[in-house]
């Protein structure tokens, strides 16, 4: 009901996590289309369109055998490059490339898997924000299981500080006591930054307890369907969570975070399950709240919105989700009470 992002399936977007891949084929759907992906006799990451080509049987349910899936229906097998490398039952040769099955280009990398439906020539390479794998960092992957909501409206919820107050009230902040927050919305033709600074922490307990003296955050939005957040202290980062927000169908998205954090004293064990006690009951929190609203827009059969002085950033963000440039400009410091 709710077109897709621009440029989305020429854009490179995590399917899954490198240690939910195995030898088993995994049923994945991206912007529509059904996925098969496995491992192959080497482990390297494959991944084909979940539809075989002899008479469209998911290949999701065959199984892998020495490293090419077999079709549950007439046997016939495919490599991890989608060739036909068997079919039972006749001893003809058989040409594998005219009789293959799709491949879909793949990456796997940082612990995640990347696939992307169509080419493009502009951007070969598989391209993530900053911070995201870097070696100085130590780095954790959560995946969730798809959400029923649209990824337009979880992109607006992450970028949107407003609903902290009640939404996660008393965990990131607190409704009945609010603080000045320095607000700046800076557009970049290929994004929208978010910048937040203030002179006390927020109220919330999990923010006190993770965030330590945080004096800046940061949230950045990377079209079609990717967010990042940092938090920062006086010149260095605290945290910093990278969000991807892949839509399998039109109203319903899965959704991939890595945290990153500086390399330091606490184990990366510890700093993990910390961050987990915390994020956990958020998405718990969001999810309701983006199925709740979701539920609402299909039932009035579309979206109607409107928005007020708090949603300076909804413009910049639907722009860019629609495939559109931005015109480089700054918006603030404005003072909001969060
Ligand atoms: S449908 Fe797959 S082998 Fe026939
Ligand atoms: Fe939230």
């Amino acid at each position: 009901m709710t077109p897709f992002p621009a440029g989305l399936n020429r854009t490179w977007l995590p399917v899954c996590l490198s240690r939910e891949l195995t030898a088993k084929p995994l049923s994945r759907q991206l912007a529509g289309v059904p996925l098969v992906l496995f491992r192959d006799a080497k482990g390297a990451a494959a991944a084909l369109e979940d539809r075989c080509p002899h008479r469209n049987y998911p290949l999701s349910d065959g199984k892998v055998v020495d490293g090419a899936i077999r079709c549950p229906y007439h046997g016939w097998r495919f490599d991890g490059s989608g060739g036909c490398i068997e079919i039972p039952g006749t001893s003809e040769a058989v040409n594998a490339e005219r009789l293959g099955a799709r491949r879909i280009e793949l990456v796997e990398r940082h612990g995640a898997v990347f696939v992307r439906l169509e080419p493009d020539p502009q951007q070969p390479d598989l391209v993530l924000p900053p911070l995201l794998g870097d070696p100085d960092h130590d780095h954790f992957w959560w995946s969730q299981p798809p959400w029923k909501a649209r990824a337009l409206d979880a992109l607006e919820n992450i970028l949107d500080p407003f609903h902290t107050n009640f939404v996660h009230d008393g965990l990131i902040r607190v409704s009945g006591k609010r603080q000045a927050v320095r607000q700046t919305v800076i557009q970049h033709a290929d994004g929208v930054e978010v910048v937040y600074e203030q002179d006390e922490p927020d109220r919330g307990w999990m923010s006190r307890l993770l965030e330590g003296d945080r004096q800046r955050s940061v949230g950045r939005y990377y079209p079609p369907v990717t967010f990042q957040g940092r938090w920062e202290k006086k010149d260095s980062l605290t945290l910093c969570a990278t969000a991807f927000f892949v839509p399998e169908t039109q109203d319903r998205f899965r959704g991939f975070g890595c945290w990153t954090t500086p390399k330091g004293r606490a184990p990366a064990w510890l700093k993990r399950q910390a961050i987990m006690a915390f994020v956990r009951p958020v998405a718990v929190q969001d999810r309701r709240a983006l199925e709740r609203q979701y539920a609402t827009i299909a039932a009035f059969g579309g979206p109607r919105f409107k928005s007020g002085p708090t949603d300076r950033v909804t413009t910049p963000l639907t722009r860019l989700y629609q495939g559109e440039a931005l015109e480089p400009s700054v918006d603030g410091p404005n003072t909001i009470w969060l």
